[in-house]
């Protein structure tokens, strides 16, 4: 695991500068891509590089990490809401080369069609991802097993006070999500994790330093070859 560690606008420029590098030299290049806080900087560096003509994202194809169960795309605390609003309409992306999973249909088949359609796009380049305050990627809370693929699962309480803040009451918060697995998210060929702010300063250490465990989910990234850390003082 490699370590970046400066201030929030400089590691989101840094982790920006990876991207255009990929786009460089693969511009069909296969995305993985996270919602939350974290990412938002990151977000408006490449949205600002790419109106300045520096990157373009015409021929890449992205996979988000999760969906909230029961949202539909239109609702404003979706999370292909939140890429629309925060990346896709922003930049010369195709629609149709963007994918989230959706929370409407929680079959085990679209589940692994989700699987399937990253293997067809033949895998993911780069898996940018943010941890929750219990060491949660993507929403593979703590216990999941670092086997799972694309699955539907349960929110943990402490998941839903985390996100309780985007609705008008925790009854709102849903209950359940659909998410990559850890395999899934393991098989991506490079991960970028960025994590800012001290309330994430004892998960990140647990991540990078503690026992691999599925009790901290994040841990299992000490197990993959190419992993860069994003983290502000
Ligand atoms: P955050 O979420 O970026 O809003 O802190 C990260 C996560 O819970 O995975």
């Amino acid at each position: 695991m490699k370590l970046i560690i400066d201030t929030a606008e400089k590691v989101a420029a840094l982790a920006a500068d990876r991207y255009t590098a990929l786009l460089d030299q693969k511009p069909d290049a296969v995305l993985g891509l996270a919602t939350g806080s974290t990412p938002l900087g990151l977000y408006a560096e490449l949205v600002r590089r790419c109106k300045a003509g520096q990157i373009s994202f015409g021929r890449v194809t992205t996979f988000n990490l999760d969906e909230y169960v029961g949202l539909d795309a239109a609702h404003d605390q979706s999370y292909r809401y939140f890429m629309n609003t925060n990346l896709f309409d922003q930049v010369d992306i195709r629609k149709d080369a963007t994918h989230v999973p959706s929370g409407l249909d929680t079959s085990a088949a679209a589940a692994s069609a989700y699987d399937e359609a990253i293997k067809a796009a033949g895998g993911i380049d780069i898996q940018l991802l943010g941890i929750g305050n219990n060491g949660h990627l993507g929403f593979n809370e703590p216990g999941t097993p670092f086997g799972s693929t694309t699955l539907v699962v349960e929110l943990t309480d402490s998941t839903r006070q985390a996100y309780k803040r985007f609705f008008a009451s925790l009854d709102q918060v849903p209950t359940h999500a659909v998410t990559m697995g850890l395999k899934t998210i393991m098989n991506a060929r490079c991960i970028i994790l960025m994590a800012l702010g001290t309330a994430k300063a004892e998960i990140v250490k647990k991540m990078v330093s503690g026992d691999v465990t599925p009790l901290v989910p994040a841990s299992v990234l000490q197990l993959h070859p190419n992993v860069e850390v994003y983290l502000d003082h």
